[in-house]
């Protein structure tokens, strides 16, 4: 059983008809994708936009309409994948580079649905490192003050070469230890000129469905 299959697509359940749909990025959301291609091959009329270039690939494969920023001003639902979700649903995302996107098109949903297995459930944030993005310009000083700050940042690569966003900029991943305070380490990080946005995902989730390894799926609202 895949669990990461198991939860995306019982989360597509909550997917009606006439929706517009946020789809996020990496191997989770994934599945949610294939699902819903299946559900919209069968009839189902839904508008989406994706959160990466890898994710609007897979969409317009698997036959889903997607539709201009300009067309729409918002959304009625996003589905995507998280790297750590805690029962209070803060997340840790951004393993697959997506952050940036992914926080504008949540922020712009009316409810943000997380898929994940179990594994991805934690009591508090922090083995996972945060993801921050960062500008390549003097993109030393910002990973030297992130230094200052404790995070042990590790500059992200990909193939012996800098990894780059689907934005043009860099991904610091950051090792803050258990992060007891994450809506204060989400304000120092957005002060600290050269950084995009962190992998801190705040009061934006919903809800969460988790595949559990007998079969069974939670949903934590
Ligand atoms: C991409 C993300 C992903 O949702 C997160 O990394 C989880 O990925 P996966 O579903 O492959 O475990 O935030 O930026």
């Amino acid at each position: 059983m895949n669990l990461k299959q198991l939860a995306a697509e019982k989360a597509v359940e909550y997917v009606k008809d006439g929706m517009r749909i946020g789809l996020g990025t990496g191997s989770t959301a994934y599945w949610a994708i294939k699902k819903l291609g299946e559900r919209v091959k069968e009839g189902l009329s839904v508008q989406a936009v994706a959160t990466s270039k890898a994710s609007e690939k897979l969409a317009l494969e698997q036959g889903i309409p997607l539709i201009p920023f300009d067309r729409i001003d918002g959304l009625d639902l996003t589905i995507d994948g998280a790297d750590e979700l805690d029962r209070g649903l803060h997340l840790i995302k951004g393993g697959g580079g997506a952050l940036l996107r992914e926080k504008i098109v949540a922020y712009h949903s009316k409810e943000l649905i997380i898929i994940a297995d179990e594994s991805k459930l934690v009591d508090k944030l922090g083995s996972f490192p945060l993801p921050v993005e960062i500008v390549p310009f003097a993109n030393e000083w910002t990973m030297a003050s992130l230094q200052e700050m404790g995070a042990k940042p590790m500059l992200r690569t990909e193939d012996e070469h800098i990894y780059v966003t689907d934005n043009g900029n860099y991904i610091a991943d950051c090792r803050f230890g258990v992060i007891e305070n994450p809506k204060e380490l989400h304000q120092t990080l957005l002060a600290l000129p050269g950084v995009v946005d962190n992998g801190l995902f705040l009061g934006l989730a919903a809800r969460a469905v988790i595949g559990h390894s007998d079969g069974t799926v939670t949903v934590i609202e």
